[in-house]
Formats: C-alpha cells, sequence, structure tokens
C-alpha cells in the first residue's frame, strides 16, 4: 500500500507562493502554539499555507476554497520537476502576464496548469487572488518588482513536505469534519464583509458575517470535544464575537491598505486559542 507520510527529521520551508493575508510576519509567535507531540497539523483556510511549512508537520491536512491553489498544491506535491521545468519556460513582463491570466486553466494540463497559478500568483499585483463574475482569474500586474518565481529548491523542499498532507478542495467545514482529538486546527479565514472595507484585500464573495457565524460554531464545538484550536483574525467586532471567552493574543501586524506602500500601517490582530487540557479562558501557551 502506498503511504503519503515521509519519514525521518523534516526541515521547514518557506512558502512558494505569496498570499494577500499571509502570515509569514507571524510565525515565530505562531509557532508557539504548535508542539510535535499533536497527532496532526490540519489548516482549513490553507492559502501559501506558511504555518505548515515553518512547522513540517508529520501529518496533515490542508484545504482551501480556492480549487485553482488545491490543485496546484496536489500537482507540486505529485510533479515538483515538471512543474519547474515549465515555469523556467515563462518569460516575465506585463505582455506575457496578460497572455498567461487570459489562458483558461481547464484548457491546459496539470503542470502547465499548476505553473500558471505560480506564474500568475508571482506577477500579480499584491499576490491578491480575485476573479470576475465567470471565474477568471483578473487581478492586474504587479509591475517589475513583484519578484521572481520560486527557485527549483525551494519547490522540491515544499513538494517533499506536501507528501505528509492530504489536501482537500472546498468549504472549511469539509477539513474540520475530519478533525479527531490529539489534532491541531490553525485556522486563518479571510476578514468578512466589515473588516475588509478596511483591508480591502478579498472578493467580496468570498466570507460573510453567516461564515464567521459558522466558524465560531466549529470553534466552540472543538473546545467541547477538547481539540486544540488557534485562530488568527484581524481586530474587529467579528473577531470579538469570535473570542467568546476564549483565551486571546494582540499581535501588531504590518498591512500593505489597499496596496500601496506609503500607505502601509500597523494593525492588530488577534490570536484566539484553546489548548486541550487547559482551563478554555486560560488556555495560554
Ligand atoms: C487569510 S487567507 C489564509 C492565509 C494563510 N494563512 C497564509 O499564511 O498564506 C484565507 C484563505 O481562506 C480561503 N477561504 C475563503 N473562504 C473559505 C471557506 N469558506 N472555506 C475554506 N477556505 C476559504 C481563501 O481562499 C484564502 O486562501
Amino acid at each position: 500500500m502506498r503511504s503519503d507520510k515521509v519519514a525521518g527529521p523534516r526541515q521547514g520551508s518557506a512558502p512558494f507562493l505569496r498570499w494577500a493575508g499571509g502570515k509569514r510576519q507571524l510565525l515565530p509567535v505562531l509557532a508557539r502554539y504548535w508542539n510535535e507531540k499533536y497527532k496532526r497539523y490540519i489548516e482549513p483556510f490553507a492559502g501559501s499555507a506558511c504555518l505548515f511549512f515553518h512547522l513540517a508537520p508529520a501529518k496533515a491536512i490542508l484545504g482551501d476554497l480556492n480549487t485553482e491553489l488545491i490543485g496546484t498544491l496536489r500537482e507540486l506535491k505529485m510533479n515538483p520537476q515538471g512543474i519547474s521545468a515549465r515555469l523556467r519556460q515563462l518569460r516575465k513582463g506585463r505582455e506575457h502576464y496578460l497572455t498567461m491570466r487570459a489562458i483558461a486553466p481547464a484548457s491546459i494540463p496539470a503542470p502547465e496548469r499548476a505553473a500558471r497559478f505560480i506564474y500568475l500568483n508571482r506577477f500579480c499585483f499584491n499576490g491578491l487572488y480575485r476573479t470576475n463574475g465567470t471565474g477568471r482569474f483578473n487581478v492586474p500586474y504587479g509591475g517589475e518588482k513583484s519578484g521572481s518565481l520560486p527557485a527549483t529548491e525551494r519547490l522540491l523542499a515544499c513538494s517533499l513536505l506536501l507528501k505528509n498532507a492530504t489536501l482537500i478542495a472546498g468549504d472549511f467545514e469539509k477539513v474540520l469534519e475530519r478533525v479527531k482529538p490529539g489534532d491541531f486546527v490553525y485556522m486563518d479565514p479571510p476578514f468578512s464583509v466589515k473588516a475588509r472595507r478596511v483591508f480591502n484585500e478579498y472578493d467580496k464573495s468570498l466570507f460573510s458575517f453567516d461564515d464567521v457565524v459558522r466558524l465560531r460554531g466549529w470553534m466552540e464545538g472543538l473546545a467541547v470535544r477538547n481539540i486544540s484550536f488557534l485562530v488568527s483574525y484581524a481586530e474587529s467586532d467579528e473577531a470579538d464575537f469570535l473570542k467568546g471567552d476564549f483565551h486571546t493574543e494582540v499581535v501588531a501586524v504590518r498591512r500593505n491598505i489597499a496596496g500601496f506602500s506609503d500607505k502601509r500601517k500597523h494593525s492588530r490582530e488577534l490570536l484566539i486559542s484553546f489548548i486541550a487540557g487547559k482551563k478554555r479562558s486560560k488556555g495560554a501557551v
């Protein structure tokens, strides 16, 4: 029988994608909530999955509503060399970016499709993912300074770490339904409608207050089953609603408001946690 689990010591990696709302700058703080005794690492709002790649857990489930993203992770898991070879064939620059953007992803083979996703992610404006009414990616070109494509070594390292992960495309509940005692769940949902007016980072259709209410219900259910979790959320009315009487920590983050560097400023993010076996409101790490 084939096993997806990789034996031996594992080394973390930087993520291979840039992601609006990504948590790279908070990694040292977030990592304190994890320990190797957990049976599995579960992340239902994976995005660039930077905490997963940083921690390199032995077993994981990653999910996201973004099917192109999950398709890319699946292909990277199986075929990093194929993706890398296709990426090296792609040219830089606005014109080529627009040509790549115009391709219907379903019309091309899986390695090309994953390479296209990584290419557009790297050169689009601010690492945003936004689609139009017909589901077509429509983020403008990010300019010459938007960075360089991930090196083959990075793709190989991420691929190796993904061998330990089950990948699920769909709503976060689909992932949470699989959580068991002994797991650790990290949830980093998009900011909902109200907070997004400030941060302006996501497609309107993505996360509503109803979704926040659903998430709150799941947090309650996990705590009742004594399952550890960590939720990160921008300080807001929704965050107050989510935190209830769970333990919270407030951290400062640099945010790129509306994508303009002169409007970068600090904002505060709430880390809401429940740690199995600890008292609910004192579940400090
Ligand atoms: C803030 S980002 C996660 C960023 C990630 N922590 C990182 O460091 O890159 C939120 C993610 O949730 C996904 N998402 C939005 N609504 C969702 C839903 N209902 N279920 C699952 N994922 C969802 C988005 O596609 C996005 O990738």
